[in-house]
């Protein structure tokens, strides 16, 4: 197992392994291939977080399938909306295509029951999620999971894609936070 790390001058201890997470990965693409044959599904990966996990997954499945990259952002509407999220880089037509999310962690779950609504409305065949991570005592926002590698406390996570303030995404492994 990998040693302990700094990062921004806070410690973080090993939490899931390389290994673990690839097998994981593949359980994944094995399903999502199963469910999924003939019928060449589109995924969307968010950015930034999600790009190490989307490369693995794709990487595994078997079937026919296509890849697009979007970027949530969101910014100040006007009073009665509030904050507004936008999808930067949706170019891919996604009405009538069977569409599958793949998010790095699910937290309260607002990101995606702001954006899950908008894809809908683009008419696509159907929406399924496919989630890296989930920390169901953070939920403020019901979401549903489709395919789900692992289920995690509340405790804040770096590696793997995942970032503490801009650094740590290119670990290999999952750190945890450790409590000080
Ligand atoms: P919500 O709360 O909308 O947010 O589900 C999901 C996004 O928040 C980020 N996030 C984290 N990033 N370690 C991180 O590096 C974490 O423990 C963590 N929890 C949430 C992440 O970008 C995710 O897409
Ligand atoms: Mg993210």
């Amino acid at each position: 197992m990998a040693n302990s790390i700094q990062i921004h001058g806070k410690n973080f201890v090993p939490y899931l392994s390389e290994t673990a997470i690839k097998e994981k990965i593949k359980e994944m693409a094995a399903a999502i291939s199963k469910d999924y044959a003939g019928k060449r599904p589109l995924f969307i990966g968010i950015l930034n977080g999600a790009f190490m996990f989307a490369s693995d997954l794709f990487k595994e499945l078997t079937i026919e399938a296509e890849i697009s990259f979007i970027k949530l952002a969101s910014y100040s509407g006007t009073k009665s909306t509030g904050k507004v999220l936008t999808a930067i880089g949706l170019d891919a037509d996604i009405n009538g295509r069977h569409v599958i999310i793949i998010e790095d962690i699910v937290d309260t779950g607002k990101t995606l029951s702001s954006f899950l609504p908008q894809l809908e409305h683009q008419g696509p065949a159907s929406i399924k999620l496919a989630a890296l991570l989930t920390k169901p005592e953070a939920r403020t926002h019901p979401i549903t999971i489709d395919y789900l590698c692992f289920t995690i406390p509340n405790k804040f996570v770096v590696g793997y894609g995942l970032d503490y303030d801009s650094l740590g995404r290119n670990l290999k492994e999952i750190y945890q936070l450790k409590e000080e």
